[in-house]
């Protein structure tokens, strides 16, 4: 008999909690704009990420490091004003709170101000504690990110698996342990061995969330465009994409087009 799943109304940090707790996994996805996280957040995702991955998919840009503040809260509003169910957390962006904590609890106190989130995302372990520490005792929740950290990819040159080694995965676990000690709701993991990110789960008691860390997590994150199939240069392993979206509208407007040419569109019923 197959066990009948408990529904979560609106989703908060606590109800992250009760999911890992019943064992109930976690869905989130990335979004950036009104229309497309509508569509998510009725589908029923759990966590709606406004992450800086914008800077990639929305900007064009080749890493995450470019976008600011304010292209963030924008995003961040038009995702707020969509979401009935979905927690919604946004990215706190490069150079917004490395600096210092006092910094960083502004910038952060700006994202949930001008864009009404529920909370937000830093990077890094040891090395953010001070901010993430400020953010939280102002009463914000913060979900952690370890692992393949984007913002710090000139530091670490590529994007392959990180913490292969036993030196940088006893790091991550002590950064995974310090997060949850904290008062961190979540955590990231992305592109990480299976084996310890499974570990790491059983060890902290706050939801963690793969991307590229295998099955054995509390949840999984991945970001839309690449799993829509919007994008045909992206192909890491861990991706699966659920449509070929790319192909789908490439078909789409060459139809369009073919007919607006053609003088086929619009039509008598297409006119007033
Ligand atoms: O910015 C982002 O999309 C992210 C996810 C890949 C976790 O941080």
């Amino acid at each position: 008999m197959s066990k009948v799943k408990k529904e979560y109304s609106r989703v908060t940090t606590n109800t992250l909690m009760e999911m890992k707790k019943n064992g109930d996994k976690i869905a989130m996805l990335t979004a950036y704009d009104f229309t497309l996280s509508k569509i998510i957040d009725s589908a029923g995702i759990d966590i709606i990420l406004v992450g800086d991955s914008a800077s990639n998919v929305m900007a064009g840009h080749e890493t995450t490091l470019p976008i600011t503040l304010d292209q963030m809260i924008y995003h961040a509003s038009s995702v707020v004003k969509a979401s009935n169910r979905a927690l919604v957390v946004v990215d706190l962006p490069f150079g917004t709170y490395q600096a210092d904590s006092k910094e960083a609890l502004k910038s952060a106190i700006r994202i949930m101000k001008e864009s009404g989130a529920h909370a937000v995302k830093v990077e890094g372990g040891k090395i953010a504690k001070d901010s993430i520490e400020r953010i939280l005792q102002a009463g914000i929740p913060v979900m952690g990110h370890l692992g393949l950290t984007p913002q710090s990819i000139y530091k670490f040159g590529t994007y392959t698996v990180r913490a292969k080694n036993k030196n940088e995965s006893l790091e991550l676990t002590r950064d995974a342990k310090l997060l949850e000690e904290i008062g961190c709701f979540g955590i990231v993991l992305e592109k990480i061995p299976s084996e310890l990110a499974k570990k790491i789960s059983k060890q902290v008691t706050c939801p963690i969330i793969g991307i590229g860390a295998g099955n054995n997590v509390d949840g999984q994150v991945l970001v839309l465009h690449d799993m829509l199939g919007m994008n045909k240069d992206f192909s890491p392993r861990f991706l699966r994409r659920y449509l070929d979206l790319n192909n789908l509208i490439t078909t789409a407007v060459k139809s369009y087009s073919s007919d607006v040419k053609s003088g086929k569109f619009p039509n008598k019923n297409e006119q007033y």
